[in-house]
């Protein structure tokens, strides 16, 4: 019922916005609506902390891929001293402000690449310089 009522409030909002012509982008409705789940639940992190979770992201070091980042509920986990570059693999774009406002918090805004495709656009992946080798670790929480 959460989950219905989120993306009926993504349907109206954008029904607000963009007129009838919203009803032709589903894609943006659901991705609204899940950013709206994850953003708003704050008992992730803290169930999280109770897990193995925050001693896994810790050790990730070198160039990191961190796949799904969503609103970035990791990126205070990294241990920075570690950590040269972060590509940040995210297709859903409505996380973009909650990223960034967690970057420049925990002083990862300049090593940290995020790019809106999927994990599987290896041609998105190549032009941004991941290929086979480059990267040290892959996070996915
Ligand atoms: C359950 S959330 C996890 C968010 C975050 N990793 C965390 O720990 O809170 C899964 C994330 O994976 C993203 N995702 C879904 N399909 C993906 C794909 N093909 N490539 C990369 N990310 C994807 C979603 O948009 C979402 O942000």
């Amino acid at each position: 019922m959460f989950s219905i009522s989120l993306h009926w409030e993504a349907l109206t909002q954008a029904v607000r916005r963009d007129g009838l012509a919203a009803l032709g982008r589903p894609g943006q409705i659901r991705d609204a609506a899940s950013a709206k789940l994850l953003i708003t639940s704050g008992n992730f992190i803290a169930y999280e902390d109770t897990t193995i979770v925050p001693s896994l992201v810790q050790v990730a070091g070198g160039v990191v891929l961190e796949l799904g980042p969503g609103p970035g509920n990791q990126i205070h986990r990294y241990d920075t001293s570690f950590v040269e570059r972060i590509y940040g693999i995210e297709p859903n774009p409505q996380f973009k402000d909650a990223i960034d406002a967690s970057l420049d918090k925990h002083g990862l805004r300049d090593r940290y690449t995020l790019i809106a495709c999927g994990v599987e656009d290896s041609d998105v992946l190549r032009a941004a310089g991941i290929t086979e080798g480059s990267l040290d670790a892959v996070l996915c929480i």
